[in-house]
């Protein structure tokens, strides 16, 4: 089949393409990096021809909670339109889990944004909701770094490894649109503070850590177990364990 992967130069939207090449099938990206711009939709309906389905990984740089909606809302009717002028058959959409819990998050606020659009428009859908990835804490310490201390949250989380939130998206491309949402998870509970301490190791990144909801990426909407997925939930199989031992990447 040929897949578009929005966000295809980026973290999971890598390694979607990546999945999609190994079984066989064409990928086509669409980022600005290959002069796709999704906020403007500018050449995107001639990239979609002969497209069967379209997987939506893009991750737009916001600041704030307007710009947060704008920006996956404007993405996501920019990919239907052309989706629907060029007969794609299925979106889509990487999402989080958990996403209704968490008030306060201008990038909770977007992915709901982006989670309407879906929803409402007329190309058939599947939304994959994925827990935090198990790079996460290890990125949102890399953003609070104050008097050189990295500030992390201490969340429980229920991590999922990147390439297995990369080949659940293309098992779900492949496979007919569900017109609604599944969550999926990695298969146990771990700390955060932990996990980005661990991470840092495994890297060689010397970083010292403070656990703190006090100037931390996330604030205490995201405290106790708001992030761990409901009973049934599917789970990928590779453990962060296993994730730290095969290289942290
Ligand atoms: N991190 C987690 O733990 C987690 C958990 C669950 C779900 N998610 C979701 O996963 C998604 C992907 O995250 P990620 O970490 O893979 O993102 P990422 O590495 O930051 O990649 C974002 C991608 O979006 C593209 N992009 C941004 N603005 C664009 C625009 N205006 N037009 C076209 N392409 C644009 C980027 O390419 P250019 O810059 O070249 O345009 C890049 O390819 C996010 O939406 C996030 O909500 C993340």
């Amino acid at each position: 089949m040929r897949i578009a992967v929005a966000g295809g130069t980026g973290r999971i939207g890598g390694l979607v393409v990546t999945e999609l090449t190994r079984r066989g099938h064409e990928a086509v990206s669409l980022s600005r990096g290959v002069g796709i711009d999704l906020l403007t939709g500018v050449g995107l309906r001639q990239r979609l021809e002969g497209v069967d389905a379209v997987i939506d990984a893009t991750n737009p740089p916001v600041a704030d909670i307007a710009e947060a909606e704008h920006a996956f809302a404007t993405i996501t009717r920019n990919l239907l339109t052309a989706e629907t002028e060029t007969g794609v058959r299925h979106h889509v959409a990487l999402s989080i889990a958990a996403l209704d819990a968490v008030a306060g998050n201008p990038h909770y606020y977007g992915k709901r944004a982006q989670e309407r659009e879906v929803a409402a428009g007329s190309v058939p859908f599947t939304i994959v909701r994925a827990t935090q990835f198990h790079d996460f804490p290890a990125m949102i310490a890399e953003w609070t770094v104050v008097d050189g201390e990295a500030i992390v949250p201490p969340l429980l989380v229920q991590p999922i490894a990147p390439a297995d939130v990369a080949a659940a998206l293309v098992d779900t491309a492949l496979d007919a649109p569900l017109s609604a949402s599944f969550d999926i998870a990695g298969p146990r509970t771990e700390d955060a503070v932990d996990m980005a301490r661990r991470t840092f190791t495994a890297r060689g990144t010397d970083l010292p850590l403070r656990a703190s909801w006090q100037g931390a990426a996330l604030g205490v909407e995201f405290a106790g177990e708001v992030l761990i997925p409901a009973p049934g939930t599917r789970l990928a199989p590779t453990s962060f364990d296993e994730w730290l031992a095969a290289g942290a990447r």
